[in-house]
């Protein structure tokens, strides 16, 4: 899913107003102006500006604010302040908020923008964000556009489907950013195979940050052999994940809700999203997950394990499982042994 069609419209004919020679201060307060009265661009409430997405309903960031959000929901958790040189993979840039916040708390870092929407990296050349970071990545946003090599060593932006772009990536990260759109409107970036891609590209101890807490994603990062843990909720109501390859003995792993682990393990809820040769879009990928959920369904209530969500929900379940979830381990452990428990 990409942004708003008609925002991408407009700024599309800026960039061509822009590689035709013109200087963007000249233009800009235009183009916002424009993005503004069409309703396709939204002050948050930081003064900070996002974008609709293709589906009217879904902003790109918070209203809380979309710098607020990079800095509470990526940096601060990632750590990243306290590390020597973070190597970070910074997927869906968008207009770079991340990356900017990202730098902003620490100037050493490495990082790789990966963006599919040129309009949306333009953006970016038009707004005021108010870390001076935010020039360095304009910097490298303009070069993209004039054809520049980059001097800048630090910043690569690649631009393209992050499932083409991180599989050829030959380079290992300390933190991902993972700020797609939620999985319930595109979910081509939270399968058990994309994931899989990333983790193969992560440093031992490195994490992985996505605000969303939904089911599906939180199966798929454990199918793929993530540790998971839940950050503060920053303008919602549910946490965001945090999930490590190796994390150290002074990780807080602070586990999920117990009902969450139940209807990763145990319900036909948590039947993760998947796609194979990295190359579906949305529907195909939801509709083959319903298919593997009658599946599950099926094969649960032949060995009479099948218990209804609601069942998960309320833990009227066999005790069993109650008594791993006391376990004194982290949700990714406790997801696994209830799982094996359901099929013994
Ligand atoms: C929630 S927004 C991310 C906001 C962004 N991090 C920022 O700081 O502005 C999601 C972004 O993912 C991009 N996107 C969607 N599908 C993609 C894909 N398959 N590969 C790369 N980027 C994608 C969209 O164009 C959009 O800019």
């Amino acid at each position: 899913m990409l942004p708003n069609k008609t925002a991408l419209k407009l700024i599309k004919k800026y960039i061509n107003i822009f590689k035709e020679g013109n200087n963007i201060d000249e233009f800009k307060k235009e183009l916002i102006n424009n993005l503004l009265n069409s309703r396709v661009l939204v002050k948050t409430d930081d003064g900070t500006y996002t974008l609709v997405s293709e589906e009217e309903y879904e902003l790109m960031h918070s209203r809380i604010g979309a710098l607020t959000e990079s800095v509470e929901k990526f940096a601060i958790p990632s750590n990243l302040k306290n590390m020597d040189n973070p190597k970070i993979l910074d997927l869906c840039s968008g207009m770079g908020y991340n990356a900017i916040a990202a730098l902003h708390f620490n100037k050493n870092c490495k990082i790789d923008m990966v963006e599919y929407s040129e309009e949306t990296l333009f953006l970016s050349l038009c707004l005021n964000i108010p870390y001076k970071e935010h020039e360095l990545i304009k910097e490298v946003i303009k070069d993209y556009f004039l054809n520049n090599n980059s001097n800048n060593k630090r910043i690569n932006l690649h631009v393209g489907d992050a499932r083409k772009i991180v599989k050829n990536l030959n380079k290992k990260y300390n933190i991902v950013f993972h700020d797609a759109f939620s999985p319930q409107r595109d979910a081509v970036l939270y399968t058990v195979d994309f994931l899989k891609e990333i983790y193969n590209k992560m440093n031992d101890d490195a994490v992985l940050i996505s605000y969303s807490s939904s089911i599906p994603f939180r199966s798929a990062l454990v199918e793929v052999g993530f540790i998971l843990s839940e950050g503060a909720s920053v303008g919602r109501k549910r946490g965001i994940t945090i999930a490590y390859k190796n994390p150290s003995s002074d990780r807080d792993l602070k586990r999920i809700s117990e009902v969450d682990e139940r209807l990763i393990a145990l319900s036909t809820v948590g039947v993760p999203y998947r796609d194979s040769d990295l190359d579906l879009d949305h529907d195909a990928i939801v509709m083959n997950r319903e298919v593997e959920r009658k599946k599950l369904k099926e094969e649960l209530s032949k060995i009479d394990r099948y218990y209804s969500t609601k069942k998960v929900k309320l833990g009227k379940i066999d005790e069993k499982f109650l008594n791993i979830q006391k376990l004194d381990s982290n949700s990714s452990e406790i997801i696994k042994r209830m799982k094996e428990e359901l099929r013994n």
